[in-house]
């Protein structure tokens, strides 16, 4: 019967016959989505201990590591093979583009910079796995998060072949591994180099999109983070006194070009616009929340992010759309957006109903072009002005001082008509007593 879903044991071996008619054991190959860091470095070796041939998978999203040391550190642990790859173009251009386009905020705040990378690293562990010849995937994230469901609905979605060992879910390891003292004791007698053993302070993740902070002391909703907690923001007390002035081009609600307008410098591709859009985002301290959200899996948890260069682009292109959108395709659009945020908080990138809603949204973006200028100023981000070519702003329609073509006589039998139900309302009100 063919297995799906996750396998939460992990089994021996397997035995295979060789051709040669001589037996002989050869271990099932298997993919760690790897960053180096304790959780990932022990289940490296648990895994190898228990007869796996493990290939350690490093996707480099912009977390900026010293990725010959992560690639030392899982040979040194017991890896056959490691993976790095730089996805960071990707994520740009695949993934937080199109987020940004689609107006994807969860719960009205969080710009979902975690969840946006989880797809792009599980789709490319899974072509790894495919090209290695593995049969197993595997992932570091706790059984309590959203990542776990992240990783897993996308292994799924993409290749189900494959089997998934999920240690934090796996009775035996939880009952071995009570904290993070029992993962630091592991490391030591097993040699595996791990970094400072104090305890830290935070859970971190991070990526091109955002630094996000959780666990550890934020676990208290009432205490605020300290203030060198940050890491890609400075706080917008200690930002510049004068603002920085951009000018950001869109074609089809896709960033295209960003023009600085004090000192002229401009910045065109994906991967190098984006990161110009954090470097002068996180001078500016444009971009840090601090929130409680609920978690797919029905918890609340309370999170920090660093978000510099994302919440530029929503700002600015927000007020394009203003300019360039219909009204009818803008309220449909934001109508489905908070669901677009949440099957993308919800690990649902690869899905039925995620290409329904992104062939829609392309749709809605055709001719969102133009451009705005925003002036980030001590965590601020205002809008100047806004230009497009494809514009429906009629100057001379909405103005004050001329006709424009627009009778107001009209508007007399518009709020006639309108008004027809309101006035019926009222009148049964007054009938049946009610106030
Ligand atoms: N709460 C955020 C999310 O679910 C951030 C998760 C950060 N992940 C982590 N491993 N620290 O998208």
């Amino acid at each position: 019967m063919e297995e799906f879903g996750a396998r939460l044991l992990p089994g021996p071996p397997h035995l295979l016959q060789s051709r040669k008619r001589e037996t002989h054991i050869m271990a099932d190959k298997i993919v760690l989505a790897y960053s180096g860091g304790l959780d990932t470095s022990c289940i490296l070796k648990i895994l190898q201990q228990q007869g796996y041939d493990v290939v350690a998978f490093v996707a480099d999203v912009g977390q900026e590591e010293d990725y010959d040391l992560v690639r030392e550190r899982a040979v040194q642990t017991g890896a056959s093979e490691v993976i790095v790859e730089n996805l960071q173009e990707e994520l740009v251009r695949d993934f937080i583009f199109p987020a940004v386009a689609g107006n994807a905020v969860y719960e009205n705040r969080y710009l979902l910079g975690t969840a946006l990378a989880r797809p792009l690293i599980a789709r490319r562990q899974v072509e790894v796995a495919l090209d290695v010849g593995a049969t197993h995937l595997s992932h570091g994230s706790t059984g309590k998060g959203n990542d776990q469901v992240r990783f897993e609905l996308a292994y799924a979605a993409l290749a189900p072949q494959l089997k998934i060992i999920a240690p934090w879910k796996d009775p035996e390891f939880l009952e071995r591994f009570k904290g993070r003292q029992d993962l630091i004791r592991f490391a030591k007698e097993n040699e595996i180099p791990i970094e400072a053993t104090a305890e830290k302070p935070y859970s971190i993740d991070a990526n091109l999109m955002h630094t996000s902070f959780e666990s550890g002391i934020l676990e208290d909703p009432l205490v605020a983070p300290h203030a060198d907690m940050f890491r890609r923001t400075r706080s917008p007390k200690d930002a510049p006194e004068t603002p920085t002035r951009l000018e950001i081009h869109f074609k089809d609600a896709t960033p295209v070009k960003v023009k600085n307008l004090d000192d002229g410098s401009e910045h065109s591709e994906p991967l190098a616009l984006f990161r110009y859009l954090n470097k002068v985002g996180g001078e500016n301290g444009i971009g840090r929340i601090d929130i409680v959200e609920n978690r797919f899996v029905g918890i609340k948890s309370r999170g920090v992010y660093e978000t510099p260069g994302g919440t530029i682009l929503h700002m600015a292109l927000r007020d394009l759309e203003g300019i360039a959108m219909d009204r009818e395709v803008l309220r449909l659009r934001d109508s489905l957006a908070p669901k677009f945020a949440q099957l993308i908080y919800n690990g649902y990138w690869y899905s039925p109903e995620m290409d329904f809603l992104r062939a829609a949204f392309a749709q809605s973006e055709k001719i969102i072009d133009g451009c705005v200028s925003i002036e980030l100023y001590k965590g601020n981000t205002t809008i100047m002005g806004r230009h497009s070519p494809s514009s429906l702003y009629n100057q001379e329609l909405s103005s004050m001082d001329v006709e424009g073509g627009y009778n107001q006589a009209d508007a007399a039998g518009f709020i006639k008509i309108n008004s027809m139900r309101l006035a019926a309302h009222k009148r049964i009100l007054r009938v049946t007593g009610e106030t």
